[in-house]
């Protein structure tokens, strides 16, 4: 019994066959079959060679969501040279609940403002990277690939010594702050703390010594990754007058990233910018300095860098390959019967009208009139 139901099992799987067997003897070939043969192993080969490219490549995906995470804290990473000398020039930053965050995290480092001339090269390439980020988006993406390929983007050291005493304060290091709106700004002056907010000691200085002119060579929102280039790094602002003031209004992204390379938790910003010079008299009101008012968006973006699974690249191939196979068979055919038709015409060189007439769908009567006339 047993040894029939599986007989019979194996018949019906043999009635399934669906690859017709032909005997060799009757398959025919021709120049013109093989030619389209080559012609379409050649594509088949080429399309999956490119397909293979296609599986290789790796793009970004941008996802949204509301940002759910409201007790950590943000990290502001930050390096600017501001034309003054250090004990001038006091750092801090306030957030929404006015409170003032403790600063300490922050180096004052006396430096000479004007750059050597490899620090220029370096910085006019930085600002051309910049130009071309703002144009082409796509550019971004390159860069989240490479991040940790990339080259450090912080200003490289001067190559020699200047020769001239440091007129210039770079201050540099990182500070938490709240995660709320916030302003950080550097003006005339040590700040000190007060109970209602603070202040900035600025009564010693003289205003003939304000000089606002500053270089922003790296400003970020949590963890510094090497690579990344922020849309404020290379920003540089010389002034022409003493008491000036400097706005950027910052709107921070918390941004994951996740790319094959790295894993990180980091924040993207957009930037507007205002300056405008201080004059009591003027009715231009204000203090002095740099300021920079962020503020903390409430979308969150994950950029994860995806890739083509080895599944749909298997199932693109057999499309390619199945699809070419086919297509030219069809074509291959459809050419020889449209061939077949034409030299057939041509050979006999009979022309039927009644048959054709029938199929234009014209009155069968036409052809006859036109044989009348031929007559005539
Ligand atoms: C401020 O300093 C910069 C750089 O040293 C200089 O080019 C600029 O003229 C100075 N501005 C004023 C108002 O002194």
């Amino acid at each position: 019994m047993r040894r029939l139901s599986r007989k019979k099992a194996l018949n019906l799987v043999k009635e399934l066959d669906a690859f017709p067997k032909v005997p060799e003897s009757y398959v025919e070939t021709s120049a013109s079959g093989g030619t389209v043969s080559l012609i379409a192993f050649t594509a088949m080969a080429l399309l999956a060679f490119f397909e293979f490219f296609v599986y290789r490549d790796t793009w970004m995906s941008y996802e949204y969501e509301v940002d759910k995470d409201f007790t950590s804290k943000l990290r502001i990473n930050i390096d600017v040279t501001v034309a003054m000398r250090c004990q001038f020039v006091g750092a801090d930053v306030l957030d929404l609940a006015e409170t003032m965050v403790a600063s300490d995290g922050l180096q004052y480092e006396p430096v000479v403002f004007e750059l050597t001339p490899q620090q220029r090269i370096w910085h006019r390439t930085l600002l051309l990277i910049q130009n071309r980020l703002r144009e082409e988006h796509a550019l971004q993406d390159v860069l989240f690939k490479s991040l940790l390929k990339g080259g450090p983007t912080a200003l490289p050291p001067r190559e020699v010594d200047p020769n001239q005493s440091p007129n210039a304060c770079r201050i540099h290091g990182h500070l938490y702050v709240n995660k709320v709106a916030g302003n950080f700004h550097i003006t005339v002056g040590k700040a000190i703390p007060h109970p209602r907010g603070h202040a900035h000691l600025a009564a010693l200085v003289s205003h003939e010594t304000y000089n606002f002119s500053h270089r922003i060579d790296h400003l970020s929102f949590g963890e510094e990754i090497p690579g990344v280039i922020n849309p404020l790094d290379g920003t540089e602002k010389v002034c022409t007058d003493h008491n000036q003031m400097f706005q950027y209004f910052i709107t921070i992204v918390p941004t994951k990233l996740k790319t094959y390379k790295i894993s990180a938790e980091t924040h993207q910003y957009s930037v507007t910018e205002r300056e405008r010079v201080i004059n009591h008299a003027a009715g231009s009101h204000g203090v002095s300095g740099i300021f920079m008012k962020y503020d903390i968006s409430s979308l969150m973006v994950t950029v994860t860098e995806q890739h083509m699974p080895l599944w749909q690249f298997l199932v693109r191939l057999c499309g390619i390959i199945g699809g070419i196979f086919s297509t030219t068979g069809m074509l291959h055919g459809l050419v020889g019967f449209c061939v077949d038709i034409v030299c057939c015409r041509l050979k006999l060189g009979v022309y039927k009208p009644k048959e054709v007439g029938i199929l234009d769908g014209h009155s069968s009567q036409t052809p006859l009139l036109t044989d009348t006339n031929e007559q005539e």
